[in-house]
């Protein structure tokens, strides 16, 4: 039976007629040491004429004994410790009988968030950087569902700029359509470093790419052109990313150009608010304790900051948001705050709903990740990377290698990436996050695979604790089932994926420790089928959380 139910019956039987059912509250503490469930007493203290801490003491040595293993009265609350058996039964009907949907609540309803991540940009290599922002922004999606909330996932794609008057200038000079055609991302990335190494020969060059940009932003037909062109080539590139991760669904691949014709409105407002400021010719908004936001530029020409401001009021007005959410790099923060700071400015509070969740950078023996000739790391090379070094490490008389060498190894990277609290920098190494032993992802994927295995043609009877035993390695695995959607609730208010990276790994751990030393299948029938929901429970929670970060649980490994 339900916890809460016994609790609140027991406290109705405690207070004798004088409290009545409907004005019993339970609530569950914020941790867990303090009890599996809480009283408060102050709300009685009225209808009784007492204190809260003098009716929790009496309710606390009135309360029927029999359910609880430890009654505490602590500051006007009664914290109660249920007997085990109560918890395991609870706990274990409640996971079998709602699945997957163990842990679900509903503090996000009627709430929406827009996530903005991924979020790479046009014409440029998929990064490390962007990897981050992915993962950790479709964990933030998926727990958020959990959570209850409506979500509206973008795709913040990076196709505007300065930088496209340099490519399409570099292009038209010295590109080859042909290997463009085969190689997008790398051959425009060439285009645009040559474009760099020529113009420190040539400054007459920046200001050439300067007049090509203009012309784009007055939608000139042959720069439209070539700007699709390589727009078109750049997602079809990004898409296999995409595949590879298995991260693909986003409402909206509304990018930074989306907004072009978006931006007059705002300037128009800041300077009708009279924010803007002339600053040697450029416009600027100046703010309290950090350096000005610079709106346009002398030649007119608008930027990232310019572009998010119109973003930010589009995602307000299109999606009424309770929270908006901007996935992106440590680097970032000074922009992020400028952008609040100036729509504070501007009178709106909704500034205060926008998050920047910030994260650090994957490094490798302490450096920026690098290739031998000291560029930066394509993301697609180390996932292949990943998968090829996993096929090495999985037995080889599976069925379904490839597809689950992938599984394994982009889970892998997936998992390192998001087990660590995000704004610290981590240290990657693709043998130490492939290893099947450790705080890795195919150690959790390894852990519930093995579960499957024991679960394999047995049939699972209805729980009946008589005679049985409850040892310290069951109960161990039943306090971190109990705990999990207290976890699902922290990791969306903390916007920490990390959260359900570590437990599920402190999951794996505890069922390790219970298969290492008992067995599964005792003489005794009711303990072999308590034996079998707690490994099936288990399973269904860690395949879940796996779920929550974007890594798959394969059956078999
Ligand atoms: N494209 C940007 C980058 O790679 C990230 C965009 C993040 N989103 C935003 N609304 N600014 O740095």
């Amino acid at each position: 039976m339900d916890i809460k139910k016994i609790l609140r019956n027991d406290v109705f039987e405690a207070f004798n007629q004088e409290i009545l059912m409907e004005q019993i509250s339970i609530e569950k503490p914020k941790n867990s040491e303090m009890g599996d469930l809480a009283v408060p007493c102050f709300v009685y203290s009225k209808i009784l004429r007492k204190s809260p801490n003098l009716i929790a003491d009496e309710l606390a040595n009135k309360l029927n004994k029999d359910n609880y293993e430890k009654v505490e009265s602590v500051s006007g609350y009664v914290n109660v410790f249920f007997k085990k058996e109560i918890i395991t039964n609870f706990v274990l009907e409640e996971i079998i009988d709602k699945q997957e949907k163990y842990g679900e609540n509903e503090t996000g309803k009627s709430k929406t968030i827009v996530i903005d991540y991924s979020s790479p940009n046009i014409a440029k290599p998929f990064g490390i950087g962007h990897l981050r922002s992915t993962s950790i922004g479709n964990a933030i999606k998926n727990i958020s569902l959990k959570n209850g909330y409506k979500v509206v996932s973008v795709n913040h794609l990076g196709d505007w700029g300065t930088q496209f008057g340099k490519m399409i200038y570099a292009y038209t000079k010295w590109g080859n359509e042909q290997l463009v055609k085969e190689n997008p991302i790398t051959e425009l990335s060439k285009l645009y470093v040559k474009f760099h190494e020529e113009s420190e020969k040539d400054p007459t060059l920046e200001d050439e790419a300067r007049a090509v940009f203009k012309r784009l932003e007055d939608k000139n037909e042959y720069e439209m052109s070539l700007w699709t062109w390589f727009r078109e080539v750049s997602l079809i590139e990004f898409q296999k990313t995409y595949d590879l991760l298995g991260i693909n669904e986003f409402d909206s691949y509304d990018g930074e150009a989306f907004y072009n014709d978006k931006m007059d409105v705002i300037v128009d407002e800041l300077k009708n608010k009279k924010l803007l400021v002339t600053d040697q010719g450029a416009e600027v908004v100046y703010l309290d304790d950090m350096p000005p936001a610079l709106i346009k530029r002398s030649d007119g020409a608008s930027l990232y900051i310019t572009r998010d401001l119109a973003t930010a009021f589009y995602r307000k007005k299109t999606y009424s948001f309770d929270e908006s959410l901007y996935v992106v790099g440590n680097e970032q923060t000074l922009h992020f705050n400028q952008l609040k700071a100036v729509i504070k400015k501007m009178g709106y509070d909704f500034a205060d709903n926008m998050h920047h969740i910030n994260f650090g950078l994957m490094l490798q023996n302490g450096k920026k990740m690098s290739t031998r000739q000291g560029k930066s790391v394509k993301l697609h090379d180390v996932l292949l990377e990943a998968i090829d070094m996993a096929k090495t490490y999985i037995r080889d008389d599976v069925t379904n290698i490839d597809e689950l060498s992938k599984q394994v190894g982009i889970g892998a990277v997936i998992f390192a990436d998001l087990k660590n609290y995000r704004t610290n920098d981590i240290e990657f190494s693709l043998e130490e996050v492939l290893k099947f032993e450790g705080e890795t992802g195919p150690y959790v994927q390894y852990t519930n695979a093995r579960i499957m295995s024991v679960l394999r043609e047995k049939d699972l009877e209805k729980i009946n604790l008589e005679d049985t035993k409850i040892s310290d390695y069951i109960w161990n695995i039943i306090m971190k089932l109990y705990e999990y959607p207290e976890i699902v609730e922290k990791a969306k208010q903390s916007y920490d994926p990390s959260l359900i990276a570590k437990y599920a790994i402190d999951l794996a751990q505890n069922f390790n420790s219970f298969y290492g030393n008992e067995k599964i299948i005792s003489e005794q029938k009711n303990q072999t089928n308590l034996n079998l929901l707690i490994c099936k429970s288990v399973s269904i929670v860690l395949k879940e959380s796996l779920r929550l970060l974007g890594v798959k649980a394969p059956e078999k490994m």
